[in-house]
C-alpha cells in the first residue's frame, strides 16, 4: 500500500511517499527560501506561484525513486491547514483532481498533528498518554496526547510563537530568514555576556514578544560588532530554550508523564535537543524528536499521518475543496 504526500502550507513544497511495512521510500522537497530571503520573510502569493510551478515535477520525481507509477497509489494525503491559504490551495486542489482521476481518497491532514506524529515514524516511541510541545514558525503549544486524534491543549503562547520570535530577532540582527538556524550557528562560540529576563505568563502558557523587544533596546543600546551580535543570539536561544523547558518539566510534572514529543522547526536546533534530552533524563524519562529533516516542514510527516489514517479506516472521497488559514488539533 503506498500513500503520497502533499505539503504545501508555507514555504516548502514536499512530497513523499509511504509505503506500509517499508517506511518513507521517496521524500522530495523544494524550499522556497531564497526566494521569499529577499523581502525578509514570506511573501504569500509568490508561495502560491512557486508551489504550482514544482509541485508535479516533485510528484513525478518521488514516484521515480519509488519505482512505481501514479495508478499504485492508494491514497494522497494533503496538508489542509493552518497555513497560508493560497499555498494550501494549491497542495489541495492537486490532491483532490489526482484523487479523483485515480478514484482513491484524497485525506484532508492538520500540519501540526503532522509535525507532532513525526517522531512516530522512529524505531522508538513513546507510549500513551504522553506531552508534545510543538514549537514551529506559527505556533508554541503543549499538549497531552491521549491516543492518535485525541489532544488536549495544556498550554500555548499568547503571543509570538517561539520559531517567530528567533525570525524576528535574527532580522534585528541583520540576519536573512529564516532566522532560528542562523541565530542557533552565530551563538554556538559567542561569549555569555548578556541575559534577558524569561516572561512568565501563568501556568503553561507561554510569551515571547517581550524577549524580542528586550534583544531589540539592546540591539539599538550596543555596538553591534560580530562578537555582541553573537553574544545577543546567544542569550536569546538561551532564554528561549530556558522557557520551553521550564514549562514542559511543570506539564510533565503536573500530569505525571514522563515522556515527551519534541517537534515542529524550532526543534531542529541542536541546543534545545541536548537540553531537553537532560531534562527528561532527570526525570528518569525520555525525549522523542522526529529525524532533523522531518523537523522543519516536509511532505514524510504528511503521507504518514495519510497512512495512519487510511488504515484506521479513512475512505471518504468528497471532492469539495477545503482549506483553513487556522486549525487547532484538540477541534480534531
Ligand atoms: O515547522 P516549520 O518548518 O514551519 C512552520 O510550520 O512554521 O518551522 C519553521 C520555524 C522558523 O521560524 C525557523 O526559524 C525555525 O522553525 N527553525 C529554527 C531552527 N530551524 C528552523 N529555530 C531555531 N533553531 C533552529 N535550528
Ligand atoms: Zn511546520
Amino acid at each position: 500500500m503506498y500513500i503520497l504526500g502533499i505539503e504545501t502550507s508555507c514555504d516548502e513544497t514536499g512530497i513523499a511517499i509511504y509505503k506500509e511495512g517499508k517506511g518513507i521510500v521517496a521524500n522530495e522537497l523544494y524550499t522556497q527560501i531564497p526566494l521569499h530571503s529577499q523581502y525578509g520573510g514570506v511573501v504569500p502569493e509568490l508561495a502560491s506561484r512557486d508551489h504550482l510551478n514544482k509541485i508535479f515535477p516533485l510528484i513525478n520525481l518521488a514516484l521515480e525513486k519509488a519505482s512505481i507509477e501514479l495508478k499504485d497509489i492508494n491514497a494522497i494525503a494533503y496538508t489542509s491547514g493552518p497555513g497560508l491559504v493560497g499555498a494550501l490551495l494549491v497542495g489541495a486542489t492537486v490532491a483532490k483532481t489526482i484523487a479523483y482521476g485515480l478514484n482513491i481518497p484524497a485525506i484532508a491532514i492538520n500540519h501540526m498533528e503532522a509535525h507532532l506524529l513525526a517522531p512516530l515514524m522512529e524505531e522508538e516511541i513513546p507510549k500513551f498518554p504522553f506531552l508534545a510541545l510543538l514549537v514551529s514558525g506559527g505556533h508554541t503549544q503543549i499538549y497531552k496526547v491521549n491516543k492518535i486524534g485525541s489532544y488536549e491543549l495544556l498550554g500555548e503562547s499568547i503571543d509570538d510563537a517561539a520559531g517567530e520570535s528567533f525570525d524576528k530577532t535574527a532580522k534585528l540582527l541583520g540576519l536573512e530568514y529564516p532566522g532560528g538556524p542562523k541565530i542557533s550557528k552565530l551563538a554556538i562560540n559567542a561569549q555569555d555576556k548578556y541575559s534577558f529576563k524569561r516572561p512568565m505568563p501563568q501556568g503553561l502558557n507561554f510569551s515571547f514578544s517581550g524577549l524580542k523587544t528586550a534583544a531589540s533596546n539592546l540591539i539599538k543600546k550596543e555596538e553591534l560588532t560580530q562578537e555582541n551580535k553573537a553574544s545577543i543570539a546567544k542569550a536569546f536561544e538561551n532564554a528561549v530554550i530556558d522557557l520551553l523547558s521550564y514549562k514542559c518539566k511543570k506539564a510533565l510534572n503536573e500530569n505525571s508523564i514522563n515522556e515527551l514529543i519534541v517537534s515542529g522547526g524550532v526543534s531542529a536546533n541542536s541546543k534545545l535537543r541536548a537540553t531537553f534530552k537532560d531534562l527528561l533524563n532527570s526525570l528518569n524519562g525520555s525525549v522523542y524528536y522526529p529525524k532533523v529533516e522531518f523537523s522543519t516542514d516536509n511532505g514524510a510527516m504528511i503521507a504518514f499521518t495519510g497512512y495512519i489514517k487510511f488504515k484506521n479506516g479513512f475512505r471518504d472521497k468528497d471532492l469539495s475543496i477545503n482549506v483553513k488559514s487556522r486549525w487547532n488539533i484538540d477541534t480534531l
